[in-house]
């Protein structure tokens, strides 16, 4: 099914070949190859990282100009994964994020965007100066949480902005929920356009068929994954792929190399070489054994008294059309303690860190790097949790619904280069908003760069806070003031 050799890693065999040699380093970086490093450092690490932490010269390749290894090494991926090219990011999925952005929206361009968008896309928004269109994702109130964009919601975005060009979705989301993209693609190439997908949490999906579908097989135009997060690559190191007739892979490659580092670090370039082997040979079966261990963990966490872990059954409202059964994401209402109060218990009390927390959840990625023995250490320190607090009447806080999007007067890169001031919410309104304003649950922005601060908003955000919702997005982070923008300040009013 692989055209091409999985079984090679050219890149790190070429950093190999470096260490054998036993080159004598007048290159950076100064710590050659560990003598000038701190020695406690030095100590902790070991020896070998160091040997092959290089710069730029012809036996190891240049990221930004590959002939050599790393081209090799890039062609493997592609292969790997179905694309027609893929780049190695080491600026993580967001920097590739902005690439994928830049490389298909220029200045005004209209990009047809789920509202809530990482703080990346944003990024790729501002730095492009185009103008996003928000959709508004599916919520479930039951968990606190948003999933994915329905096809439904699309197809009616993009034919109110016929003019758009380009569409971006996230999937699947954080908590592994993915929605319908192949019709997605479908819906968006009828209008003649990209897809491009947010697959941050999607590096292993197309390797096991217990698995939601990838974005390339999906039929989306370019993706980027964040290869660190879910298989072996090391933090930072992510792969973007380009599988379209509408997408120009020279443009993506001059976009990404006026984005990344000149001294990209040959560590995480060689852990994207052998992550990619290990998936591509290897993958199938390390993902079975993953899955079957955190659906274990889902099946006794739901008999515990005050926890649930959705799974399947969550598939069939709008925007969830798959699931990753890799993902645990544990409901934690019912014991009458918020996300964040399990997060910090498990973290202060048991050492068992989670990757994320809401109000109502905390989240644990699976990976192949999971173990039973780790998997038990979790469900009975949730056992201990729950006998703790479970039935002792603490209260549950509820959801309150959103107000809807506000009226957008600049593109997000006129706002941010906007004269600011910074005024209380109260005197805030009928500004617009230099930020983001957002509220847990369901993390999706209530006002983004560029609105209109309405009494509504200001209103929405009290009645959270009387509650002890929480609210985010601000310089201040008590959310008691607001960067905005005054109309008579602004650089270029052109939304309409
Ligand atoms: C949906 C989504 N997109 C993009 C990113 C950015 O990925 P990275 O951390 O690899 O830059 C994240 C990170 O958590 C994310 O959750």
């Amino acid at each position: 099914m692989y055209k091409l050799d999985q079984d090679e890693t050219p890149l790190f065999d070429a950093l190999m070949e470096y260490v054998n040699r036993e080159t004598i380093p007048f290159h950076v970086p100064g710590h050659k190859k560990g003598v000038g490093m701190d020695t406690e450092f030095k100590d902790f690490m070991g020896e070998n990282p160091f040997k092959i932490d290089v710069t730029v010269f012809k036996l190891v390749d240049s990221l930004h100009h590959p002939t050599g290894p790393i081209k090799k090494a890039q062609e493997l991926a592609a292969d790997a994964y179905g694309a027609d090219a893929t780049f190695f990011s080491i600026h993580g999925t967001s920097g590739a994020i902005q690439a994928m952005i830049m490389s298909v929206v220029t200045d005004g361009d209209k990009i047809i965007v789920p509202r809530n968008v990482h703080k990346s896309i944003t990024a790729g928004i501002i730095l492009s100066g185009a103008i996003p269109v928000y959709m508004q994702p599916e919520l479930d109130k039951k968990v606190g949480i948003a999933h994915g964009v329905a096809p439904s919601c699309v197809e009616i975005t993009l034919n109110k902005n016929p003019d758009a060009k380009a569409v971006l979705i996230i999937n699947p989301t954080y908590y592994g929920v993915a929605t319908d993209l192949k019709a997605i693609a479908d819906i968006v190439h009828s209008h003649g356009i990209p897809l491009i997908v947010d697959e941050a949490h999607g590096p292993h999906l197309g390797f096991n068929d217990k698995l939601p579908m990838s974005a390339i097989e999906a039929g989306a135009d370019i993706c980027s994954q964040s290869t660190h997060k879910i298989i072996g690559a090391m933090t930072q190191a992510s792969l973007l792929h380009v599988h379209s007739k509408y997408v120009d892979v020279n443009k993506v490659h001059q976009v990404l190399s006026l984005l990344q580092t000149t001294s990209p670090s040959y560590i995480l370039l060689a852990s994207l070489d052998c992550a990619r082997r290990q998936i591509a040979l290897h993958g199938e079966e390390l993902l079975e054994d993953t899955i079957t261990l955190i659906n274990y963990a889902r099946t006794k966490i739901n008999k515990i008294p005050g926890l649930y872990s959705f799974g399947e059954e969550v598939l069939g409202v709008p925007g969830c059309y798959a699931f990753d059964p890799t993902k645990l994401t544990i409901t934690c209402r019912d014991l009458g303690i918020t996300g964040f109060d399990l997060d910090m218990i498990l973290a202060n009390k048991y050492h068992i860190q989670m990757e994320m927390s809401d109000l109502y959840n905390v989240l644990a990625v699976g990976s192949f790097g999971d173990t039973k023995e780790s998997v038990n250490a979790l469900i009975s320190a949730l056992k201990e949790i729950s006998n703790e607090y479970f039935g002792k009447g603490n209260k549950k806080s509820n959801f309150i619904d959103i107000p809807s999007i506000p009226e957008q007067l600049q593109r997000p890169r006129e706002a941010f280069t906007s004269l600011k001031s910074s005024l209380s919410l109260k005197n805030s309104i009928g500004l617009i908003s230099r930020e983001f304003l957002m509220a847990y649950p369901p993390g999706i922005p209530i006002l983004c760069p560029g609105e209109r601060i309405t009494s509504e908003i200001v209103d929405y955000i009290q009645k959270l806070k009387d509650v002890g919702l929480f609210v985010q997005g601000t310089e201040d982070p008590k959310v008691e003031f607001i960067k905005v923008v005054k109309e008579e300040d602004a650089v270029y009013i052109n939304v309409e």
